[in-house]
């Protein structure tokens, strides 16, 4: 199988640090993801601080794995970058999804947090790390090593699958 069906959403952590190198590549295959144009127009805010972890971990109610991760990952998109902007919320769910794909590479657990587009989280965040408006707030996706094992469970569903017509 290949890593798409072991990757699961780890909101438990031990008090392992991630080291740098190991972040560095969970930014390098982001910045691998398809975008729009080939735009790219991402940018990263990495949290290693514990008391910003915990103020993040507060923002909204399911937020609270940020608490007692390593390193918090916040996805921002940047729009005086984009080209297409219409696609810049695509291009981050990939560059997301290949955030947790190299995490569950690398033995860590990881969880995207859903920020944008809620607006009362998004201008928590904004205001919490000074980001500037042409940033979109995307995620946070929290990472740390598992605290214990989860359980992989199988998804595929025949019946939403349409050949040809729906
Ligand atoms: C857009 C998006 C927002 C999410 N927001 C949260 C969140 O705020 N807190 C959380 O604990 N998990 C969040 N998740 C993780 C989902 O709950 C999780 O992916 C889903 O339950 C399926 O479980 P799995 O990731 O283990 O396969 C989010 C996932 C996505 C794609």
């Amino acid at each position: 199988m290949s890593l798409v069906f072991k990757r699961k959403s780890v909101r438990k952590y031990t008090d392992e640090k991630v080291p740098d190198d190991v972040i560095e590549n969970l930014l390098k295959a982001g910045m691998q993801a398809p975008s729009a144009c080939n735009q790219q127009a991402w940018e990263f805010i990495v949290v290693t601080n514990e008391e910003d972890k915990k103020a993040i971990s507060e923002m909204h109610k399911f937020a609270t794995p940020a608490a007692n991760a390593s390193h918090l990952i916040v996805t921002l998109g940047n729009l005086n970058k984009a080209k297409a902007y219409r696609m810049i919320e695509q291009d981050l769910g990939a560059c997301n999804e290949n955030i947790l794909l190299q995490a569950t590479h690398e033995g860590l657990g990881a969880v995207w947090l859903g920020f944008h587009p809620v607006e009362d989280r998004t201008l928590k965040l904004k205001e919490y790390l000074d980001i500037p408006d042409y940033c979109i707030p995307f995620s946070v996706i929290c990472v740390g090593y598992p605290a214990h094992e989860i359980p992989v469970k199988l998804r595929y569903d025949e019946s939403k699958v349409h050949f040809d017509r729906f």
